[in-house]
């Protein structure tokens, strides 16, 4: 399938057009030079230095002042005291939430939920819009292969095609239908391109990527946040293939903008530009302001290599004034499509108030729907008030009103917050006892002298509930891990609750997947809640007490150990596959045994090939039996079409939410294609006995794939396509595309 398109809102209409025209006619040099260059302010206060910038033309855009006043301060001064008037663009990271905090990126990637995610960054944008932001550096759409990595946290996750549909929905929920339009804000796609990749998950580091996996893979969700009419794009820190981002011509210009036909604003990363000559690219300033003008940044995020350098440039004949030109048309573009020239300054008072019911509401089901549950022995969870007479709440985690709300969160308010602690304390009423137990003072101690307490606690309980993982300041920008196992003692902490023989329950905050091999053994059930945000505690409350049930599906591998990364369910063949029969443990070496006789297969020694939780896994307090895969057709051409469909029943006993899934394998290409790829899903909610019918409708374009010219082709051949409930379901089928008339 395609991801929707919401056409080509990042063009200008014919009016906007004439009217940036009309007034880029009028400005100078220096004025347009100042369009490009954004400050960082953020400090409830102008600086003499920023006031006078404004008011001489300098300074296009602002980022990081969210007190309203100021705000509008800051508009006035450039509106009223400047010689042409040119509002502002007010940017900020609004990543998950402003003052309410939805789920960390990657906890709603794992809702596979398009229109929740919709709603989420609606909430975002009408608490930030009612501060005077106008634009939100998000969404993040790097693919995130890599846990180590901090920023999978602000990802949508492992794959191109969940990544592409997040994308899409993210913008809309930003931006709306219309920019123009109280509470939406120009959305960002950032970081183009490659970002993800870095080497060894080290923020920052080097990204290899060649030409033909940036394409079928890390480029998807792009290309669909600018068909989805993203205001937007922000350059990425790191270098791709030698070239840093924030100066690569190819995927800046040749790709962008004569591949794609993208005509809205390319902003910098933080300084990125002048980082150009630490990369090693430029001697200095002055050559990395010319090679980021050149490849097409439009504007630079803090730093100051194009108001010192650029005038100079352009006078010297070095950079095009048609380029300078066409780079301010975009901007001035955004700001009249934002309808800042017919009013710059912001109401609050004309906004619902922060925090308001549909705000909780959305952070709430949001929580609830991007939780995983991970594993379920004997039907632990759900917990059952009437036959616990008290239950032991142990962790961290379990009462972190800051914590929960993870990485990002600059505006969160964390005293908006509702622990877990404090939501199962509610629900408890006196119904149960809940004795709490915090036993680390925080997801890193080493410390285990409050390990006695806890043990006791859980020896008397009927049943445990330990809350763990990592705190915020473990993931997000700059915060990679190499060991990404539960940090400190708290591994330990698990090993000696289950010793009471008591039922533990781990319900796991944090901002990617850990590896759990060292405790998954130890409890009877995980539920996955990443960093959930404001609404934790009801959520994970009527998800453990199952007044709600699980239905968040993976949307990253679990690998069973760190050095399993890169570990991704589309992953290449290989010419050796690995297979159960192939594979040999470590342990059972035999001393006497050739070289040759291991397998020779893909695999590790000791950790097979197989991830711990594979990508879309995500269990249900009830069962889905999914029967009948089917195809209308055995063959289509180019131009037609195949359905393909399954029946899928609830064979438990509560009403729940599933994501089902639908994965595709081309047989033979050009180039390789990978052993699986997620190709459609739908969410449904399935009554006790309840069965339905779900088809995903397949055209050639949704089989396109890069080929080795780099060109888009669909090829005719053999696929293979499954359903179910994760990606390593084994209900399948096949059809064939055949060579058009
Ligand atoms: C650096 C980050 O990489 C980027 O994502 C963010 O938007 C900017 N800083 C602004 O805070």
């Amino acid at each position: 399938m395609t991801t929707p398109d919401a056409g080509s809102a990042h063009r200008a209409d014919g009016p906007i057009r004439q009217r940036a025209a009309a007034l880029l006619a009028q400005m100078t040099l220096e004025e347009k030079i100042g369009q490009m260059s954004q400050v960082n302010g953020g400090e409830s206060y102008i600086h003499d230095y920023l006031a006078d910038g404004l008011r001489a033309g300098r300074v296009g855009s602002v980022l990081n002042e969210v007190d309203v006043d100021t705000v509008n301060e800051l508009q006035r001064i450039a509106v009223e005291e400047s010689r042409l008037g040119i509002p502002l663009l007010i940017g900020r990271d609004v990543i998950h939430g402003f003052r309410t905090v939805l789920p960390i990126p990657l906890g709603q990637a794992a809702s596979w939920n398009p229109e929740l995610v919709t709603r989420c960054a609606r909430v975002a944008a009408r608490e930030a819009a009612a501060a005077g932001v106008n634009w939100t550096f998000a969404p993040m759409i790097d693919i995130a292969r890599d846990p180590r990595w901090g920023r999978i946290a602000e990802s949508p996750g492992e794959d191109p095609y969940l990544a592409s549909v997040l994308a899409v929905a993210h913008v809309r929920g930003f931006q709306g239908d219309d920019l123009g339009e109280p509470g939406s804000i120009a959305a960002c796609a950032k970081h183009f391109a490659g970002y993800g990749a870095a080497e060894s998950g080290r923020d920052y580091a080097t990204a290899n990527v060649p030409e033909n996996e940036l394409r079928n893979v890390y480029l998807p969700p792009f290309r669909a946040a600018v068909d989805a009419g993203v205001a937007t794009l922000m350059t990425s820190f790191s270098e791709v293939d030698g070239v840093p981002a924030t100066a690569n011509e190819f995927l800046l210009r040749d790709l962008l903008r004569d591949e794609w036909g993208f005509e809205g604003v390319v902003v910098s990363d933080w300084d990125s530009i002048r980082q150009l000559s630490i990369h090693g690219l430029t001697p200095d300033d002055c050559e990395s302001a010319f090679e980021a003008a050149r490849a097409g940044v439009d504007m630079e995020m803090h730093g100051d290599a194009y108001l010192c350098h650029l005038a100079e440039l352009v006078e010297e004949g070095v950079i095009d004034i048609e380029a300078v030109d066409e780079a301010v048309t975009r901007i001035l573009t955004v700001k009249f499509r934002l309808g800042l020239f017919q009013n710059p300054y912001t109401d609050p008072g004309a906004f619902p108030p922060v925090a308001d019911d549909e705000a909780l509401a959305t952070a709430r089901l949001a929580a609830v729907q991007s939780a995983v549950l991970l594993k379920n022995d004997h039907g632990a969870l759900p917990l059952e008030p009437a036959r616990i007479g008290s239950l032991a709440v142990i962790g961290p985690l379990a009462d972190a009103p800051h914590d929960q709300l993870g990485t990002w969160i600059f505006d969160g308010d964390e005293k908006l917050s509702v622990t877990p602690l404090q939501a199962i304390r509610e629900l408890a009423g006196d119904r149960f006892e809940v004795h709490y137990v915090r036993a680390m003072e925080t997801s890193r101690s080493r410390d285990t002298s409050g390990f006695d307490e806890a043990v006791a606690a859980a020896a008397e309980a009927d049943a445990t509930v330990l809350f763990l993982g990592e705190e915020a300041i473990l993931s997000g920008e700059a915060h990679s891990r190499a060991d990404i196992g539960l940090p400190g003692a708290q591994a330990e902490l698990v090993a000696r609750v289950r010793s009471t023989g008591k039922p533990v329950i781990a319900v796991i905050l944090a901002g990617r997947p850990l590896t759990l091999s060292d405790i998954v053994e130890q409890v009877d059930a995980i539920l996955y809640a990443w960093h959930p945000g404001t609404m934790a505690g009801p959520a994970l409350a009527d998800l453990l007490f199952g007044v709600e049930s699980p239905s968040g599906k993976l949307p990253a591998s679990f690998p069973r150990m760190v050095g399993q990364v890169p570990i991704h369910y589309n992953h290449k063949n290989t010419g050796k596959p690995p297979s159960p029969e192939t594979v040999v443990h470590i342990d059972d070496i035999d001393p006497s045994a050739p070289q040759l006789s291991l397998g020779m297969t893909a695999f590790h020694l000791d950790a097979g090939y197989t991830p711990l939780f594979p990508f879309g896994h995500g269990l249900s307090y009830t069962t889905f039996d999914y029967q009948n895969i089917r195809t209308d057709v055995t063959e289509f051409a180019a131009g037609e079409s195949v359905t393909v469909s399954v029946d899928v029943a609830n064979t438990g006993d509560r009403p729940a939410g599933e994501v089902v899934q639908l994965y595709v394998r081309d047989l033979v290409g050009n180039v390789t294609r990978p052993v699986r790829e997620l190709k459609g899903f739908r969410r449904l909610r399935l009554e006790p006995a309840e069965r339905t019918s779900v088809s995903f409708v397949l055209r050639a374009a949704d089989l396109a794939f890069y080929g080795r010219d780099m060109r888009l082709r669909t090829e005719p051949g053999e696929f293979h396509a499954w359903i179910g409930g994760s990606s390593v379901t084994e209900l399948g089928t096949a059809f064939r595309l055949v060579p058009g008339a």
